[in-house]
């Protein structure tokens, strides 16, 4: 991830040295504490930290602060952890601290505590994600296809990260703006123009899809290669467009309806929603007053006939920001973009999703911003593309596997695994739930990595009912829910949540520890635009889940016992579900 801040007041951090999990943050208060009592007050004792333990075998978490507090104190780490070991008594969340290594403090704690601390966790709202937006603005660039060509497996990556950000933010208590940057404005619009006239039948014409579009682009261009007088035509009706041209507007307008209308097919199909929808053409007008802008500051200077401004100092090539032939560019509409979207929201902070191509562009145009005063923090999340097993996903190659392709082919698949297991389930309701597995399946696929990595897709890995998937997530949720109906049963008119917490067993310890890491994980993945740090942790505590399952019965277990676990189970559902929620991804109760 870029990340260029121009910020001259320094904002609240988001959190990072902030501890979210309420266990650490107290377990730290408490060895904070030990150092005052043992060496005195100090500025330095409100950096102590705690964090789980890297061996379980050593204790629940751990505490590495006595080593840089032994070079301040000019005493050997081991004595410093004694002496704050001894300086106080064991308080009543302890049950052990020892001394391991050099000087780590490894502390396990009571299971009483830790089932106070997990129950306060699944009483909180979100399982207590933490609010940390305080009211701070986002705005997230995502998905952003470009009209008249079909969406195809690129815009995935982008749409599906950037959805995922966007709930994230927002569950952090953020003001998130989600725009949806249509690439609506520029020279293609000339060549589409003279081609939707020439090329199209009346018919065709009549009943435009955006298909019939991409193939007169292709017509037209590749005439425009050959034929001078073309290009030129196609030139003439561009500069009629932008003219305000009130029959080419017009075709223009009804190119943006009809993409946006198959766009809107996809983002329902996706479960993606934007607050805004505002292609490059919003800000045509701010362009000129932009360039004007940076001119006068004497940013920008002629070169070979275009306008550029020079990045020498920040070791990048010039951007250029008005071409020879006078029109505006990319980097001209970005630019002003970022002027509109700071005057009219005063965001902390813009997220720009795209694929990793477009590096230069961001960090040209972030720099100009910054010569320009922005002191909103710019991010540019890139991603990887995404490939099939024999190739690239690309449009370039010709190899187009276009969007909703890919779509009907998951649901496809997620329906006949369906079809084999559940041949009672009446029809419209399998159809619901291959749509929620298929769709959830290559969303997970994708989110389920480090953005910055290429992604070899596979309908195998995917769809897999076991490891890393999308459908493993979502039927270890469902599992959970059916185990939690059949406890509903057995104990009619009882909420598992109110049951009392025994956490007597190892690996019913384990699993409350890993429950309390959940708001952890959710703020990780927004400080570092991961969302696969959040996919990660759901499939660790599935992981988790699915162990203790194997190990200890649960509606078979005596009733105290029972009670006990199915809190536990009820609040692995809870979690699953909203963690999977974050992704937008499905949670169905039932499979
Ligand atoms: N339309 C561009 C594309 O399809 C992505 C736009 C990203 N957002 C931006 N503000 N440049 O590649």
């Amino acid at each position: 991830m870029l990340d260029t801040r121009f910020n001259t007041q320094e904002k609240v951090g988001l959190g990072m040295q902030e501890t979210v999990n309420r266990c650490e943050s107290q377990l730290a208060e408490w060895l904070r504490q030990a150092f005052r009592a043992a060496f005195g007050e100090a500025q330095e004792w409100e950096s102590i930290r705690v964090q789980p333990a890297t061996d379980a075998r050593f204790g629940d978490f751990q505490c590495n602060d006595a080593m840089p507090a032994a070079k301040l104190l000019r005493r050997p780490p081991r004595a410093v952890a004694e002496a704050v070991l001894a300086a106080l008594p064991l308080p009543p969340m302890l049950t052990r601290a020892e001394i391991a290594g050099p000087g780590f403090i490894n502390l396990t704690v009571s299971p009483e505590w830790l089932a106070e601390q997990v129950a306060a966790l699944s009483a909180a709202p979100r399982f207590g994600i933490p609010v940390a937006g305080h009211g701070r603005t986002v705005v997230i660039d995502y998905s952003s296809p470009n009209v008249a060509k079909p969406m195809h497996i690129g815009h995935i990556r982008s749409t599906v990260i950037g959805n995922a950000l966007d709930r994230i933010f927002r569950a952090l208590g953020y003001r998130v703006i989600a725009d949806n940057h249509l690439g609506d404005w520029g020279t293609q619009f000339g060549l589409l123009i003279q081609g939707y006239r020439t090329f199209l039948s009346d018919a065709e014409r009549e009943a435009l899809t955006v298909e019939a579009l991409e193939r007169v682009y292709v017509q037209s261009y590749n005439r425009s290669k050959e034929d001078p007088a073309w290009l030129e035509s196609c030139k003439a009706e561009l500069v009629k467009l932008q003219q305000g041209d009130p029959e080419n507007r017009a075709i223009w307008e009804r190119f943006i309806a009809i993409s946006r209308n198959e766009f809107d097919r996809i983002y329902k199909r996706l479960d993606v929603s934007f607050d805004l929808t505002r292609g490059e053409s919003f800000y045509n007008d701010m362009l000129p007053e932009t360039i004007q802008m940076l001119q006068e500051k004497g940013l920008a200077v002629e070169s070979d006939g275009a306008l550029v401004v020079r990045l020498e100092e920040e070791g990048m090539p010039v951007c250029i920001v008005r071409k020879s032939d006078g029109g505006f560019n990319y980097a001209a509409t970005d630019i002003a973009t970022v002027r509109s979207r700071v005057a009219e929201f005063n965001p902390d902070r813009i997220i720009y999703v795209t694929d990793e191509r477009q590096q230069l562009h961001f960090r040209q145009f972030f720099a100009v911003c910054a010569k320009l005063g922005c002191t909103a923090r710019l991010e540019h999340v890139w991603f990887g593309l995404m490939r099939l097993p024999e190739g690239t996903f690309s449009t370039r190659q010709g190899n187009v596997i276009k969007l909703e392709a890919l779509l009907d082919e998951a649901e496809r698949r997620a329906l006949e695994i369906i079809k084999a297991s559940n041949n009672d389930m009446p029809e419209a309701e399998q159809k619901a739930l291959a749509a929620a597995i298929g769709i959830g399946a290559i969303k997970y696929a994708d989110l389920s990595h480090d953005p910055q990595t290429l992604i070899v897709f596979t309908w195998e890995k995917a769809l897999a009912l076991e490891g890393n998937s999308g459908p493993y997530l979502q039927y270890a949720h469902a599992r959970v829910c059916s185990l939690l109906d059949k406890y509903a049963e057995q104990v009619p008119g009882r909420d598992p949540l109110g049951n009392v917490l025994l956490l007597n067993e190892p690996v019913e310890k384990t699993l409350a520890l890993q429950l309390m890491q959940f708001p952890a994980a959710v703020l990780r993945a927004a400080e570092t635009c991961k969302p696969s740090v959040l996919a990660d942790y759901l499939f660790s505590l599935s992981q988790t889940y699915s162990s203790f399952y194997q190990r200890s019965p649960v509606l078979k277990a005596e009733p105290a016992v029972r009670d006990s676990r199915i809190r536990l189970c009820a609040m692995v559902a809870q979690v699953l579900a909203e963690g999977l929620g974050l992704l937008g991804i499905a949670a169905p109760r039932r499979i």
